[in-house]
């Protein structure tokens, strides 16, 4: 028997592998059912999921909530975690040694763990983790596709992160019409 994923987010909560864990004032290792069907990965805990452990519990959470009732989702039966699990001094974007260290240590465990049929990539960063590669997500946001990762085939939904929907009212579009397409795909999974 490997750990489970309740020991996995005791090992995330006071981890120091990398320098992210210094300024950190709480990590934050994901919430929702150990068995869901659907996992969705951000990029980093901002400012008050640092305070409080939670993931996307800021303004970009109230957003995502939103993007999943579109889905036909409610938030307590997905999986939600992130890229990596501690929050980045002033929201810089995670750096490469930070993602290589915390994904490979405790993202790939959760995806073995869960073993989500689908995992909704929010962003940049959460899809360069999962596909090991840099994609423009402006081509690619909607799409499905399938990647090696943790030693599974992952199905794999491409979108921008809901932040970036604080921003500008064309990407908030576009977040509403991916998840309107995501409600499609999951009928067929
Ligand atoms: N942005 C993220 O990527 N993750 C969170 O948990 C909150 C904001």
């Amino acid at each position: 028997m490997g750990i489970a994923t309740e020991d996995l987010e005791r090992r995330i909560k006071t981890c120091t592998l990398c320098r992210l864990h210094r300024l950190r004032k709480n990590a934050v290792p994901g919430e929702g059912p150990h068995d869901a069907r659907v996992m969705l990965l951000g990029e980093a805990p901002g400012r008050n999921e640092d305070l409080r452990g939670v993931p996307f519990c800021g303004a970009a959470g109230k957003f995502l909530d939103e993007l999943l009732g579109i889905a036909g989702l409610r938030r307590e039966e997905v999986y939600i975690t992130n890229t990596v699990k501690c929050r980045p001094p002033q929201n810089r974007a995670p750096l490469d040694d930070e993602i290589k260290i915390c994904t490979g240590k405790y993202l790939k465990k959760q995806v073995k763990l869960i073993k989500p049929e689908l995992i909704v990539a929010l962003g940049r960063i959460a899809a360069k983790a999962l596909l090991g590669k840099e994609i423009p997500i402006t081509a690619y946001h909607g799409k499905m596709v399938k990647a090696r990762f943790a030693g599974l085939t992952l199905s794999i939904f491409l979108t921008y992160h809901p932040a970036a929907a604080l921003y500008g009212a064309k990407t908030r579009l576009k977040l509403k019409e991916d998840f309107a397409k995501l409600a499609e795909v999951l009928k067929t999974i």
